[in-house]
C-alpha cells in the first residue's frame, strides 16, 4: 500500500474502478454498483459538481492548518492533526479550541465575514414573490436570531482507524488516526430548523445539502467538487446547529469560521465547516460523501449499506501509549467515554487482558452526544509490559466489542483498544 493511498480521497479517486471490479467478483454486478453510486460516479469521472457556486469568496493561502500544532498537543497528518489524548488529562470537560483536532479535506480558507453570505436555495423552498431564487443570510442576520448553546462532540468517522492494522491485522485506507480525532466543545449558534423555516422550507422537502467554501477536493486529477454531504430533512429540522461560536469565542478559522454545521451524534463529515450554501430539495441528493465514501464497504457489509450516521460508543485513556506506571504504588488512571447518541452508563477497566473487569468511577457532566470523564485506581504488582483495556457502555445498552468487522475505509472503529503500559 503506497503512502498516497492512505489518504482516503486519493484512494477513492484512484481505486473506484478496482472497487467496482472487486465487488463484481464478490457477486455484486457492476451495474448494481453503478446504480448505487450513480450520481457520484460522474464526479469521479471528472464531471462538474451540480451545486451552484457560493457567493462569498474564499481564499486559501499558507499551510493547510492555521493554528500552531505543538508536539505535546498534536500528532500532525498533513492536512489533519489529531489531539494527543495524554494532553487532555489537564483540561476540563470541553477541549480548548487550541487543542481541538482538525480534519481538513484541503486547507483552511480565509473568509471575510463582512461579505460572507449563507445562500439557501432549491425546489424544496417556497420563496416569496420577488425574492429571487435564493434566500441569503449575513452573519449579522444570523446573530440577530435567537441563539442556542449546544455541548456536543465532533468525531471523525475514521477516528481509531489505525487499530484495524494495529489490533486486527487488517490495515484500512485513510489517515491512520489513533483515538484523537474527537473533541467536545460548547457551540453557540442558530438552530438550522429556524433558518430553514425562515427560508420557506415546504413539506415536500426531503434532503438538504450543506456545502463548504473551502477549495474543491481534487484527487488524482479528479475534481470531486466542494465538500458537501446531504442530510435528511428529519435530522436537519431536529437538533442541527449553525454554529458561529466555539467555547465562547467566534469559531477559529480551522474549525469553520464564520459558520459551520454541528450535527449532533453524527460522523464528523456531516458537520460541514465554512458553510456557504444549503440546497433544499424535494428529491434525495447525493455527493461523493454519502455514496463512494462515508459508507461501509467490505466483505461483511451489503453493497447497499446506507450512508453513515451515528457515531458508536468508544473510550480512551488520557495516558501516552507505553506510559510507565510505578510498581506497587497507587496510580489513578483517567479517561473519557462517549457515544454519538446517548449518555454513558458505565466504564469498565481490565488490567489482565480481559479476564476480569472492574468498574471505573464516572465524574462530572455525562451528556448524550458528548462524553463522560472517568477515573480508575490501579496498584500494579508485577513489573514488565502490561495492557489496560477500557470498555464503555452507553445508556442505550451498546458496549464496545473486542473486535469489529473490517471495512475498507476503516470507519467507526469502536472495539476495546488495548493500551500498552510498562510497570517499573
Ligand atoms: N467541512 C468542510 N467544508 N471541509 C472539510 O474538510 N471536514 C469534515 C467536517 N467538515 C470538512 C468539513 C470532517 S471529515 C470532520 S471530522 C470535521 O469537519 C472536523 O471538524 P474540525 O476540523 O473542526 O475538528
Amino acid at each position: 500500500m503506497s503512502d498516497d493511498l492512505r489518504d482516503e480521497e486519493t484512494y477513492l479517486a484512484a481505486r473506484a474502478e478496482q472497487l467496482a471490479a472487486r465487488m463484481e467478483t464478490e457477486g455484486v454486478s457492476r451495474k448494481g454498483l453503478l446504480q448505487l453510486v450513480g450520481s457520484a460516479l460522474p464526479l469521479l469521472a471528472g464531471g462538474k459538481p451540480l451545486a451552484a457556486p457560493a457567493p462569498a469568496a474564499a481564499r486559501t493561502v499558507g499551510p493547510p492548518i492555521r493554528k500552531p500544532l505543538p508536539a505535546e498537543w498534536f500528532v500532525p497528518f498533513g492536512t489533519n492533526a489529531e489531539t494527543r489524548w495524554d494532553s487532555l488529562a489537564e483540561v476540563g470537560y470541553e477541549v480548548p479550541n487550541d487543542r481541538f483536532f482538525v480534519r481538513n479535506h484541503t486547507a483552511t480558507p480565509t473568509i471575510d465575514h463582512r461579505t460572507w453570505r449563507l445562500r439557501v436555495f432549491g425546489d424544496g423552498l417556497r420563496l416569496r414573490p420577488g425574492a429571487g431564487d435564493a434566500v441569503e443570510f449575513s452573519l449579522r442576520d444570523l446573530k440577530r436570531l435567537r441563539s442556542r448553546k449546544l455541548t456536543a462532540l465532533i468525531e471523525c468517522a475514521g477516528n481509531g482507524r489505525s487499530f484495524f492494522a494495529g489490533q486486527q491485522g487488517t490495515p484500512a485506507y485513510g489517515t491512520q488516526w489513533a483515538l484523537g480525532g474527537v473533541g467536545v466543545a460548547e457551540w453557540r449558534g442558530v438552530p438550522l430548523s429556524e433558518v430553514l423555516e425562515r427560508s420557506g422550507i415546504t413539506k415536500a422537502a426531503v434532503d438538504v445539502l450543506p456545502q463548504g467554501l473551502d477549495a474543491n477536493v481534487v484527487t488524482g486529477g479528479v475534481d470531486l467538487g466542494k465538500v458537501r454531504r446531504p442530510l435528511p430533512v428529519d435530522k436537519a429540522l431536529d437538533d442541527v446547529l449553525l454554529a458561529y461560536e466555539m467555547n465562547g469565542v467566534p469559531l477559529p478559522p480551522d474549525h469553520g469560521f464564520p459558520v459551520r454545521l454541528v450535527v449532533p451524534g453524527w460522523v464528523g463529515i456531516a458537520s460541514v465547516k465554512w458553510l456557504g450554501q444549503i440546497e433544499v430539495s424535494t428529491r434525495p441528493l447525493f455527493s461523493p460523501w454519502n455514496t463512494t465514501s462515508y459508507r461501509m464497504f467490505g466483505p461483511d457489509y451489503p453493497v447497499d449499506a446506507p450512508p453513515l450516521t451515528n457515531q458508536p460508543v468508544k473510550s480512551a485513556l488520557e495516558l501516552p501509549r507505553g506510559a510507565v506506571l510505578p510498581l506497587g504504588r497507587r496510580t489513578t488512571l483517567t479517561g473519557r467515554a462517549w457515544s454519538g447518541t446517548a449518555a454513558i452508563r458505565r466504564v469498565e477497566v481490565s488490567t489482565d487482558r480481559g479476564a476480569t473487569w472492574a468498574a471505573a468511577k464516572l465524574y462530572g457532566p455525562n451528556r448524550p452526544g458528548a462524553w463522560a470523564r472517568w477515573k480508575f485506581d490501579v496498584e500494579p504488582r508485577s513489573p514488565g509490559e502490561h495492557e489496560v483495556w477500557v470498555c464503555a457502555t452507553d445508556e442505550e445498552g451498546r458496549s464496545q466489542p473486542l473486535s469489529v468487522p473490517f471495512n475498507t475505509f476503516g470507519y467507526l472503529y469502536s472495539a476495546v483498544v488495548r493500551h500498552p503500559v510498562v510497570v517499573a
